[in-house]
Protein backbone atom coordinates (compact mmCIF):
# COMPACT_ATOMS: atom_id res chain seq x y z
CA UNK A 1 0.00 0.00 0.00
CA UNK A 2 1.12 3.24 -0.76
CA UNK A 3 0.33 6.43 1.32
CA UNK A 4 0.61 9.73 -0.68
CA UNK A 5 1.01 12.94 1.08
CA UNK A 6 -0.13 16.17 0.19
CA UNK A 7 1.81 19.15 -2.58
CA UNK A 8 3.18 21.31 -2.19
CA UNK A 9 4.56 19.70 1.40
CA UNK A 10 7.05 16.77 1.18
CA UNK A 11 5.31 13.87 -0.32
CA UNK A 12 6.53 10.61 0.97
CA UNK A 13 5.49 7.62 -0.34
CA UNK A 14 5.46 4.39 2.40
CA UNK A 15 5.44 1.11 0.52
CA UNK A 16 4.18 -2.23 1.50
CA UNK A 17 4.09 -4.99 -0.20
CA UNK A 18 1.41 -7.31 -0.42
CA UNK A 19 1.64 -11.05 -1.19
CA UNK A 20 -1.83 -12.26 -2.10
CA UNK A 21 -2.38 -14.83 -5.08
CA UNK A 22 0.32 -12.60 -6.33
CA UNK A 23 1.85 -9.07 -5.86
CA UNK A 24 0.19 -5.67 -5.66
CA UNK A 25 0.83 -2.41 -5.82
CA UNK A 26 -2.32 0.23 -4.77
CA UNK A 27 -2.58 3.57 -3.43
CA UNK A 28 -4.44 5.02 -0.50
CA UNK A 29 -4.57 9.05 -0.62
CA UNK A 30 -5.19 9.34 2.88
CA UNK A 31 -6.27 12.87 4.84
CA UNK A 32 -3.81 14.75 5.29
CA UNK A 33 -24.06 14.20 -26.22
CA UNK A 34 -22.33 14.41 -28.88
CA UNK A 35 -19.68 12.03 -29.98
CA UNK A 36 -16.75 14.59 -29.43
CA UNK A 37 -13.87 14.11 -32.09
CA UNK A 38 -11.29 12.34 -30.34
CA UNK A 39 -8.50 14.72 -31.51
CA UNK A 40 -10.76 17.52 -29.89
CA UNK A 41 -9.14 18.72 -26.25
CA UNK A 42 -11.47 20.42 -24.53
CA UNK A 43 -11.32 22.05 -21.07
CA UNK A 44 -14.49 20.08 -19.52
CA UNK A 45 -13.67 18.63 -16.06
CA UNK A 46 -15.58 15.52 -15.14
CA UNK A 47 -16.44 15.73 -11.72
CA UNK A 48 -16.62 12.89 -8.93
CA UNK A 49 -17.60 13.14 -5.24
CA UNK A 50 -16.33 10.66 -2.65
CA UNK A 51 -18.39 10.78 0.96
CA UNK A 52 -15.19 8.90 2.36
CA UNK A 53 -11.68 9.88 4.50
CA UNK A 54 -9.67 8.15 2.05
CA UNK A 55 -9.63 7.63 -1.49
CA UNK A 56 -8.62 4.12 -2.36
CA UNK A 57 -7.63 3.07 -5.80
CA UNK A 58 -6.38 0.40 -8.41
CA UNK A 59 -4.28 0.85 -11.05
CA UNK A 60 -3.88 -1.77 -13.76
CA UNK A 61 -2.25 -1.79 -17.17
CA UNK A 62 -1.49 -3.94 -20.45
CA UNK A 63 -4.36 -6.36 -18.95
CA UNK A 64 -6.38 -7.69 -21.82
CA UNK A 65 -5.40 -11.16 -22.30
CA UNK A 66 -5.71 -14.15 -20.44
CA UNK A 67 -2.43 -15.06 -20.81
CA UNK A 68 -0.48 -17.72 -23.53
CA UNK A 69 -1.84 -20.99 -23.20
CA UNK A 70 -4.01 -20.03 -19.81
CA UNK A 71 -7.35 -19.88 -19.68
CA UNK A 72 -9.50 -17.44 -18.32
CA UNK A 73 -10.05 -18.79 -14.98
CA UNK A 74 -6.39 -19.38 -13.91
CA UNK A 75 -4.28 -17.35 -16.44
CA UNK A 76 -2.73 -14.63 -14.95
CA UNK A 77 -5.23 -12.11 -16.53
CA UNK A 78 -7.63 -14.02 -13.66
CA UNK A 79 -5.38 -14.27 -11.35
CA UNK A 80 -5.20 -10.33 -11.14
CA UNK A 81 -8.61 -9.95 -10.83
CA UNK A 82 -9.26 -11.99 -7.95
CA UNK A 83 -6.42 -9.84 -5.89
CA UNK A 84 -7.91 -6.52 -7.47
CA UNK A 85 -11.43 -7.89 -5.83
CA UNK A 86 -9.46 -8.54 -2.97
CA UNK A 87 -7.86 -5.29 -2.20
CA UNK A 88 -11.23 -3.45 -3.43
CA UNK A 89 -13.33 -5.76 -0.82
CA UNK A 90 -10.31 -5.06 2.11
CA UNK A 91 -10.08 -1.54 1.06
CA UNK A 92 -13.40 -0.49 -0.10
CA UNK A 93 -11.58 0.95 -3.43
CA UNK A 94 -13.22 3.71 -5.33
CA UNK A 95 -12.26 2.89 -8.67
CA UNK A 96 -9.75 2.21 -11.16
CA UNK A 97 -7.29 3.52 -12.84
CA UNK A 98 -6.15 1.88 -16.52
CA UNK A 99 -3.48 2.95 -17.72
CA UNK A 100 -3.48 1.58 -21.24
CA UNK A 101 -2.81 -1.78 -23.32
CA UNK A 102 -6.76 -2.68 -23.13
CA UNK A 103 -6.73 -5.53 -25.49
CA UNK A 104 -4.38 -7.88 -26.85
CA UNK A 105 -4.61 -10.70 -29.50
CA UNK A 106 -6.17 -13.72 -27.86
CA UNK A 107 -4.16 -15.36 -30.15
CA UNK A 108 -1.71 -15.88 -32.96
CA UNK A 109 -4.10 -15.71 -35.15
CA UNK A 110 -6.15 -12.95 -33.54
CA UNK A 111 -6.25 -8.86 -33.89
CA UNK A 112 -4.92 -6.32 -31.22
CA UNK A 113 -6.95 -4.06 -29.47
CA UNK A 114 -10.92 -4.13 -30.81
CA UNK A 115 -12.60 -3.88 -34.22
CA UNK A 116 -15.63 -2.41 -32.99
CA UNK A 117 -18.38 -1.46 -29.95
CA UNK A 118 -19.36 -5.34 -30.58
CA UNK A 119 -16.13 -6.95 -30.01
CA UNK A 120 -16.31 -10.24 -28.46
CA UNK A 121 -13.23 -8.99 -26.75
CA UNK A 122 -15.89 -6.74 -24.32
CA UNK A 123 -17.26 -9.38 -22.71
CA UNK A 124 -14.62 -12.26 -23.32
CA UNK A 125 -11.65 -9.89 -21.42
CA UNK A 126 -13.11 -7.07 -19.95
CA UNK A 127 -16.63 -7.84 -18.67
CA UNK A 128 -16.56 -11.44 -17.78
CA UNK A 129 -12.93 -11.62 -15.93
CA UNK A 130 -13.59 -8.50 -13.27
CA UNK A 131 -16.92 -9.64 -12.88
CA UNK A 132 -16.43 -10.37 -9.17
CA UNK A 133 -19.11 -8.59 -6.40
CA UNK A 134 -16.69 -5.86 -5.18
CA UNK A 135 -14.88 -5.18 -9.07
CA UNK A 136 -18.18 -5.09 -11.04
CA UNK A 137 -19.33 -1.93 -9.15
CA UNK A 138 -16.04 0.21 -10.69
CA UNK A 139 -15.45 2.68 -13.49
CA UNK A 140 -12.03 2.44 -15.01
CA UNK A 141 -10.96 5.31 -16.01
CA UNK A 142 -9.08 4.04 -19.14
CA UNK A 143 -6.60 5.68 -21.47
CA UNK A 144 -5.30 4.08 -24.93
CA UNK A 145 -1.77 2.34 -24.91
CA UNK A 146 -0.37 1.04 -28.26
CA UNK A 147 -2.01 -1.43 -28.60
CA UNK A 148 -5.43 0.13 -28.60
CA UNK A 149 -4.32 2.05 -31.91
CA UNK A 150 -3.02 -0.81 -33.49
CA UNK A 151 -6.76 -1.03 -34.56
CA UNK A 152 -9.35 1.15 -33.98
CA UNK A 153 -9.19 3.00 -31.01
CA UNK A 154 -12.13 4.99 -31.98
CA UNK A 155 -14.34 1.96 -31.07
CA UNK A 156 -12.99 2.02 -27.67
CA UNK A 157 -14.01 5.78 -26.98
CA UNK A 158 -17.56 4.97 -29.06
CA UNK A 159 -18.25 2.18 -26.60
CA UNK A 160 -17.43 4.22 -23.50
CA UNK A 161 -19.25 6.83 -25.07
CA UNK A 162 -22.59 4.89 -26.57
CA UNK A 163 -22.59 1.21 -24.66
CA UNK A 164 -20.52 1.42 -21.57
CA UNK A 165 -19.81 4.13 -19.81
CA UNK A 166 -18.09 2.29 -17.27
CA UNK A 167 -15.09 1.93 -19.31
CA UNK A 168 -14.91 5.57 -19.20
CA UNK A 169 -12.89 6.85 -22.17
CA UNK A 170 -15.11 10.01 -23.12
CA UNK A 171 -11.69 11.24 -25.14
CA UNK A 172 -7.84 10.51 -25.68
CA UNK A 173 -7.07 13.44 -23.27
CA UNK A 174 -9.31 14.61 -20.12
CA UNK A 175 -9.57 15.77 -16.69
CA UNK A 176 -11.20 14.34 -13.95
CA UNK A 177 -11.60 16.10 -10.10
CA UNK A 178 -12.54 14.15 -7.28
CA UNK A 179 -13.39 15.49 -4.04
CA UNK A 180 -13.41 13.65 -1.09
CA UNK A 181 -12.08 13.88 2.81
CA UNK A 182 -13.69 15.49 5.85
CA UNK A 183 -16.51 17.99 4.63
CA UNK A 184 -14.93 17.16 1.13
CA UNK A 185 -12.24 19.54 1.42
CA UNK A 186 -9.59 17.62 -0.65
CA UNK A 187 -9.56 17.63 -4.03
CA UNK A 188 -7.58 14.81 -6.36
CA UNK A 189 -7.12 16.34 -10.09
CA UNK A 190 -6.50 13.18 -12.93
CA UNK A 191 -5.07 14.30 -16.03
CA UNK A 192 -5.11 11.43 -18.40
CA UNK A 193 -3.11 11.74 -21.22
CA UNK A 194 -2.82 9.66 -24.74
CA UNK A 195 1.78 9.65 -24.59
CA UNK A 196 1.43 7.77 -28.12
CA UNK A 197 2.44 10.92 -30.20
CA UNK A 198 4.80 11.56 -27.59
CA UNK A 199 6.54 8.31 -27.30
CA UNK A 200 6.50 7.54 -30.97
CA UNK A 201 8.48 8.91 -33.54
CA UNK A 202 6.04 8.22 -36.77
CA UNK A 203 7.80 8.54 -39.25
CA UNK A 204 10.69 5.88 -38.15
CA UNK A 205 7.65 3.36 -37.14
CA UNK A 206 7.99 0.25 -39.50
CA UNK A 207 4.88 -0.17 -39.99
CA UNK A 208 5.23 -4.28 -40.34
CA UNK A 209 6.18 -4.25 -36.38
CA UNK A 210 3.48 -1.86 -34.97
CA UNK A 211 0.59 -3.36 -37.30
CA UNK A 212 -1.82 -0.26 -37.63
CA UNK A 213 -0.49 2.41 -35.24
CA UNK A 214 1.79 4.06 -37.76
CA UNK A 215 -1.32 4.58 -40.39
CA UNK A 216 -3.89 5.18 -37.65
CA UNK A 217 -1.44 8.09 -36.08
CA UNK A 218 -1.33 9.47 -39.78
CA UNK A 219 -4.90 9.38 -40.50
CA UNK A 220 -5.96 11.20 -37.45
CA UNK A 221 -3.12 13.66 -37.88
CA UNK A 222 -1.30 12.62 -35.13
CA UNK A 223 2.19 13.13 -36.49
CA UNK A 224 2.33 16.52 -37.06
CA UNK A 225 4.35 18.44 -34.66
CA UNK A 226 1.23 20.80 -34.50
CA UNK A 227 -0.61 18.29 -33.05
CA UNK A 228 2.36 17.40 -30.55
CA UNK A 229 2.55 21.21 -29.65
CA UNK A 230 -1.35 21.10 -29.28
CA UNK A 231 -1.45 18.18 -26.64
CA UNK A 232 1.47 19.82 -24.83
CA UNK A 233 -0.17 23.06 -24.70
CA UNK A 234 -3.30 21.30 -23.42
CA UNK A 235 -1.60 19.61 -21.07
CA UNK A 236 0.34 22.55 -19.62
CA UNK A 237 -2.72 24.49 -19.37
CA UNK A 238 -4.64 21.54 -17.76
CA UNK A 239 -2.03 21.82 -15.45
CA UNK A 240 -1.99 26.02 -14.35
CA UNK A 241 -5.49 25.66 -14.14
CA UNK A 242 -5.37 23.12 -11.19
CA UNK A 243 -2.86 24.29 -9.42
CA UNK A 244 -5.23 24.49 -6.74
CA UNK A 245 -5.55 21.34 -5.97
CA UNK A 246 -3.97 18.99 -3.42
CA UNK A 247 -3.23 16.32 -5.25
CA UNK A 248 -2.53 16.36 -9.41
CA UNK A 249 -2.29 12.99 -10.82
CA UNK A 250 -1.59 12.26 -14.61
CA UNK A 251 -1.96 9.46 -16.75
CA UNK A 252 -0.47 7.83 -19.48
CA UNK A 253 0.81 4.81 -20.82
CA UNK A 254 4.26 5.20 -21.54
CA UNK A 255 6.68 5.34 -18.46
CA UNK A 256 8.73 8.18 -17.26
CA UNK A 257 11.44 5.92 -15.49
CA UNK A 258 14.87 5.60 -16.39
CA UNK A 259 15.63 5.23 -19.85
CA UNK A 260 11.73 4.93 -20.88
CA UNK A 261 11.82 8.45 -20.03
CA UNK A 262 14.28 9.62 -22.63
CA UNK A 263 12.01 8.23 -25.80
CA UNK A 264 11.15 11.06 -28.17
CA UNK A 265 9.13 13.76 -27.05
CA UNK A 266 8.94 12.65 -23.52
CA UNK A 267 11.40 14.04 -21.80
CA UNK A 268 8.95 17.35 -22.42
CA UNK A 269 6.77 15.55 -20.39
CA UNK A 270 8.67 14.17 -17.62
CA UNK A 271 9.41 18.38 -17.26
CA UNK A 272 5.81 19.39 -17.15
CA UNK A 273 5.26 17.35 -14.14
CA UNK A 274 8.00 18.76 -12.30
CA UNK A 275 7.67 22.37 -13.16
CA UNK A 276 4.07 21.85 -11.95
CA UNK A 277 4.58 19.58 -9.06
CA UNK A 278 2.14 17.21 -10.02
CA UNK A 279 2.12 14.59 -6.91
CA UNK A 280 2.88 11.10 -9.05
CA UNK A 281 2.12 9.87 -12.45
CA UNK A 282 1.32 6.61 -13.70
CA UNK A 283 1.85 4.47 -16.88
CA UNK A 284 1.86 0.96 -17.94
CA UNK A 285 3.40 0.01 -20.46
CA UNK A 286 6.41 -2.04 -19.54
CA UNK A 287 5.01 -5.27 -18.23
CA UNK A 288 6.44 -4.85 -14.18
CA UNK A 289 5.19 -3.08 -11.08
CA UNK A 290 7.83 -0.79 -10.29
CA UNK A 291 7.91 3.13 -8.46
CA UNK A 292 10.76 5.65 -8.44
CA UNK A 293 10.56 8.10 -5.38
CA UNK A 294 9.74 11.63 -5.56
CA UNK A 295 13.80 13.55 -4.87
CA UNK A 296 14.49 17.38 -4.22
CA UNK A 297 15.29 18.03 -7.75
CA UNK A 298 12.26 16.04 -8.98
CA UNK A 299 8.68 16.76 -6.62
CA UNK A 300 7.42 13.64 -8.45
CA UNK A 301 6.49 10.08 -7.74
CA UNK A 302 6.45 7.60 -10.82
CA UNK A 303 4.43 4.49 -10.77
CA UNK A 304 4.22 1.82 -13.45
CA UNK A 305 1.63 -0.76 -13.15
CA UNK A 306 2.00 -3.10 -16.20
CA UNK A 307 1.74 -6.34 -15.30
CA UNK A 308 -1.69 -7.30 -15.57
CA UNK A 309 -1.74 -10.19 -17.74
CA UNK A 310 1.79 -10.16 -18.59
CA UNK A 311 5.22 -9.58 -17.21
CA UNK A 312 8.53 -8.94 -19.33
CA UNK A 313 11.38 -6.10 -18.32
CA UNK A 314 11.35 -2.17 -16.78
CA UNK A 315 12.95 1.03 -17.14
CA UNK A 316 16.40 0.73 -15.57
CA UNK A 317 15.98 3.67 -12.82
CA UNK A 318 13.52 2.37 -10.11
CA UNK A 319 13.81 3.02 -6.51
CA UNK A 320 11.32 -0.27 -5.82
CA UNK A 321 9.92 -3.04 -8.11
CA UNK A 322 8.25 -6.35 -7.86
CA UNK A 323 10.96 -9.07 -8.72
CA UNK A 324 10.86 -9.77 -12.61
CA UNK A 325 7.76 -12.11 -13.60
CA UNK A 326 5.21 -10.65 -10.83
CA UNK A 327 1.80 -10.20 -12.16
CA UNK A 328 -0.51 -7.61 -10.25
CA UNK A 329 -1.83 -4.30 -9.76
C1 LIG B 1 -3.39 -18.63 -10.90
O1 LIG B 1 -3.78 -19.10 -9.64
C2 LIG B 1 -3.97 -20.50 -9.60
C3 LIG B 1 -4.59 -20.88 -8.27
O2 LIG B 1 -4.15 -20.07 -7.22
C4 LIG B 1 -2.64 -21.18 -9.86
O3 LIG B 1 -2.80 -22.57 -9.84
C5 LIG B 1 -2.14 -20.75 -11.21
O4 LIG B 1 -0.85 -21.29 -11.46
C6 LIG B 1 -2.05 -19.24 -11.28
N1 LIG B 1 -1.69 -18.85 -12.63
C7 LIG B 1 -0.62 -18.12 -12.90
C8 LIG B 1 -0.40 -17.80 -14.33
O5 LIG B 1 0.15 -17.75 -12.04
C1 LIG C 1 -23.52 -3.33 -32.88
O1 LIG C 1 -24.65 -4.10 -32.54
C2 LIG C 1 -25.86 -3.35 -32.56
C3 LIG C 1 -26.96 -4.23 -31.99
O2 LIG C 1 -26.92 -5.50 -32.55
C4 LIG C 1 -26.12 -2.87 -33.98
O3 LIG C 1 -27.30 -2.11 -34.01
C5 LIG C 1 -24.94 -2.02 -34.44
O4 LIG C 1 -25.11 -1.65 -35.77
C6 LIG C 1 -23.65 -2.77 -34.29
N1 LIG C 1 -22.53 -1.85 -34.54
C7 LIG C 1 -21.42 -2.20 -35.19
C8 LIG C 1 -20.39 -1.12 -35.37
O5 LIG C 1 -21.22 -3.34 -35.57
C1 LIG D 1 -21.49 -10.80 -14.01
O1 LIG D 1 -22.01 -11.37 -12.83
C2 LIG D 1 -23.43 -11.21 -12.71
C3 LIG D 1 -23.84 -11.72 -11.32
O2 LIG D 1 -23.35 -13.00 -11.09
C4 LIG D 1 -24.12 -11.94 -13.84
O3 LIG D 1 -25.50 -11.75 -13.76
C5 LIG D 1 -23.61 -11.39 -15.17
O4 LIG D 1 -24.14 -12.13 -16.24
C6 LIG D 1 -22.09 -11.46 -15.24
N1 LIG D 1 -21.64 -10.77 -16.42
C7 LIG D 1 -20.80 -11.33 -17.28
C8 LIG D 1 -20.46 -10.52 -18.48
O5 LIG D 1 -20.31 -12.45 -17.14
C1 LIG E 1 -14.01 2.14 -35.77
O1 LIG E 1 -14.96 2.47 -34.79
C2 LIG E 1 -15.77 3.56 -35.11
C3 LIG E 1 -16.56 3.95 -33.88
O2 LIG E 1 -17.30 2.86 -33.37
C4 LIG E 1 -16.62 3.21 -36.32
O3 LIG E 1 -17.42 4.28 -36.66
C5 LIG E 1 -15.70 2.85 -37.46
O4 LIG E 1 -16.45 2.40 -38.54
C6 LIG E 1 -14.70 1.79 -37.06
N1 LIG E 1 -13.70 1.65 -38.12
C7 LIG E 1 -13.48 0.51 -38.74
C8 LIG E 1 -12.42 0.54 -39.77
O5 LIG E 1 -14.09 -0.51 -38.47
Amino acid sequence: MIHTSKRPTPRCFYIITLSLFMSSLYITLSFGGLLPSIFVTTSKVYEEIYDADTLDFLIIGDWGNAGVGKDLKHGPQANVSKAMEYVANKHDSKFIVNVGDNFYKRSAKDYQGILSVNDSKWEEIWLKVYNSTNLRRLTWYSIAGNHDWYTNVTAQIDYSLTVNSRFFFPSLFYVRSTLFGKDLKLKAIWIHIDTNIFYYDVDSIVEIKMEGLKSNLLNFGMHTQQAVEEKFKWIEQSLIDNQDADYIFVIGHHPLIGICSQVNHMPRLLELLKVYYVSAYFSGHNHVLEYKAPTKASPVAFFISGAGCKTGFGCDGKDWGMPRGAYGL
